[in-house]
């Protein structure tokens, strides 16, 4: 049995939601109080076990490899003054393999998965997409390469979100359910308002087998004229069995503007240096009798 070990972080979406902020930084670079993004997703792939990650960057999107490359400047001032728990957090992701590859046009999701393909050879894969970040006792990605070494099938995150949300998401229709896994009928990108097969949606969170690029190499378009990832995942349903894995944890959707500034305000609060003087503001702002303690 091969094991998931190498995974693919797309990162080179226009970030059109985030504009004017991403027209010169990459939204993957946004910080969530004072880490980046994209940081919460490789050190999620690190600790699930991942041990080569290769992230899809597009133009303008300089800033991520910077990210990730090593600074001896910074390392050698921080040294010089002391300051090792900077230091560490600087190296935070030293330990696991970080690769590049450029997707010359944002052709969609499945384009820049299939950009990836010779990296990945003919092993099973992990997807992890930036817009969401979840905090799990066991990682997200974990639970998906737990029930892939179960079943050696594809599993495909999937939450539940409220009904009138569905349009915005891929979606599946399940089949039969097996404590948290489900077998699935098809998956849907995007469904219209009010025909989503249930309210199962895919959260940016894959574990793939290399067969899924038989259908990418086709880069047949579907919603929004893109490449969809969830389009080629459907094929691959039809010929091998893809199961969709209800993860355990709190999935944060940092993708748009509402759940960035959320999740911004309630990792800050649970910052013991930041937690009194963000209520102390919020009171003054909103009034006392709105913010508990
Ligand atoms: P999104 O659609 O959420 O990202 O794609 P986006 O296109 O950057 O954002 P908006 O909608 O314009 O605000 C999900 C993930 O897939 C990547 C994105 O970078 C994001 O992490 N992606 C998307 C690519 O790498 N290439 C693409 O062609 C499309």
């Amino acid at each position: 049995m091969k094991n998931v070990k190498k995974a693919i972080i797309p990162a080179a979406g226009l970030g059109t939601r985030f504009l004017p902020a991403t027209k010169a930084m990459p939204k993957e670079m946004l910080p969530i109080v004072d880490k980046p993004t994209i940081q919460y997703i490789v050190e999620e792939a690190i600790e699930s076990g991942i041990e080569d990650i290769i992230i899809v960057t597009g133009k303008g999107k300089r800033a991520i490899e910077d990210h990730f490359d090593k600074n001896f400047e910074l390392e050698d001032n921080l040294i010089h003054k002391e300051k090792y728990d900077l230091l560490e957090k600087v190296n935070a992701t030293s330990n696991v393999e970080i690769h590049f590859i450029r997707q010359k046009e944002p052709k969609g999701l499945g384009h820049a998965v299939w950009c990836a393909r010779k990296f990945i050879g003919d092993e099973p894969f992990a997807v992890l997409l930036g817009d969401d970040i979840v905090r799990a006792d066991k990682p997200c990605l974990r639970q998906l390469m737990d029930q892939y070494e179960e079943t050696l099938s594809s599993v495909i995150g999937v939450q539940k979100v409220k009904d009138e949300e569905t349009h915005r998401y891929g979606i599946i229709d399940p089949l039969q359910q097996n404590g948290r896994r489900y077998q699935v009928n098809t998956f849907v990108e995007k469904p219209e308002r009010g025909s989503a097969p249930s309210n199962l949606a895919i959260m940016g969170r894959y574990v793939l087998n290399p067969e899924i690029f038989l259908f990418l190499d086709k880069q047949e378009k579907g919603a929004g004229g893109e490449v969809q990832l969830t389009d080629a995942i459907q094929k691959l349903n039809e010929i091998q069995r893809v199961f969709a894995f209800d993860f355990e944890g709190k999935r944060y959707d940092v993708g748009e503007k509402l759940g960035f500034v959320m999740t911004t305000l309630e990792l800050a609060l649970e910052r013991e240096n930041l937690r009194d003087n963000i209520l102390g503001y919020m009171r003054e702002l909103v009034g006392d009798s709105m913010v508990k303690s």
